[in-house]
């Protein structure tokens, strides 16, 4: 597990991470997260006059086919210049007007109740436990009563199905070692033993482009997220995991077209079902203000 390092992340997301070939506009290539947002939210609670925020737009994909397919009103916020220009690059000039660079600082200065929907789609899993509260209660204050904040996070519970070096920070850092709870934290010997269990505990190889090898990221739990967003004033109306993998992926290269069948199955179909809890690397909340 690394630790939050603002000046690793800031770089990791200007320099490092993926730059994406695709661009919005043509509905072709939609990543599992968009087509929760575009089947199974936007239908409900997307207005012609909405007022939307997406926050921390990346490469603005998803700001893009909101501002082309549906002409709604929409303001990106991102941090990396990098991803700004490759948003600009993707999408044309024509973004540059919907797209201001800022942090979590630059919500502070946003009206209250300026927004009905606010995207934060892939970011909370990136931001320190200070920033990750600042939000919360920026979004709050700057949503319209009746808002919807849409939120991504990193499934916890996904480390455990994968028997690979995770499952062993899943036993670790989160099963046991919590400090608060009085549960102590493994002994090197047990350590060593847990780890010979573990029959993928030396992969995936650690890479450059894999955040969670060079950056930290907060893993959030199905279980408890609903009580732990309670603390932010929101509600979760709505979870639907995404990204299942079939079978821990690297099983998958023996049985592929199993884990393909079983992919088919779950994903977006059966967002909803228990599984996702553990076979799904990602959730979408979809959440209303309490007050
Ligand atoms: C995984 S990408 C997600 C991008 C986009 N929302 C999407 O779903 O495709 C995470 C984005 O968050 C941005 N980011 C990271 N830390 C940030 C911060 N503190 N404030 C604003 N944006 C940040 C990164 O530059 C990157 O563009």
């Amino acid at each position: 597990m690394v630790n939050f390092e603002k000046k690793k992340t800031e770089a990791f997301f200007e320099k490092s991470f993926p730059q994406s070939r695709r661009n919005y506009v043509s509905q072709n290539n939609l990543a599992n997260r968009d087509l929760i947002l575009i089947k199974k939210i936007f239908p409900r609670i997307l207005k012609k006059n909405s007022r939307i925020l997406d926050f921390a737009c990346g490469k603005a994909e998803m700001l893009s086919w909101l501002n082309e397919e549906k002409k709604v009103q929409i303001l990106g916020v991102e941090k990396s210049k990098g991803q700004i220009d490759a948003a600009i690059k993707l999408n044309g000039k024509k973004i540059k007007d919907k797209i201001i660079r800022g942090s979590v600082s630059y919500l502070e200065k946003i009206n209250d109740g300026s927004f009905d929907i606010i995207l934060a789609i892939g970011i909370f899993q990136y931001l320190s436990d200070k920033d990750f509260k600042k939000a919360f209660e920026n979004f709050n204050r700057i949503l319209s009563p009746k808002g919807i904040l849409i939120a991504t996070f990193q499934n916890l519970f996904f480390d455990l199905f994968t028997f690979n070096r995770f499952t062993l920070d899943f036993y670790f850092n989160n099963l046991f070692n919590e400090k608060k709870k009085g549960i102590p934290a493994v002994p090197a010997e047990l350590k060593k033993h847990l780890t010979k269990f573990m029959p993928y505990g030396e992969k995936p190889k650690k890479d450059k482009v894999r955040a969670r090898d060079n950056i930290y990221v907060r893993l959030s739990n199905p279980l408890t997220i609903k009580d732990d967003l309670v603390n932010f004033n929101f509600k979760t109306n709505k979870l639907y995991y995404y990204n299942f993998s079939g079978l821990p992926p690297e099983m998958k290269q023996k049985f592929p077209s199993f884990a393909y069948k079983v992919e088919k199955s779950l994903e977006l179909k059966n967002s909803e079902n228990w599984r996702g809890a553990f076979m799904a690397n990602a959730f979408v909340c979809e959440l209303s203000k309490i007050r």
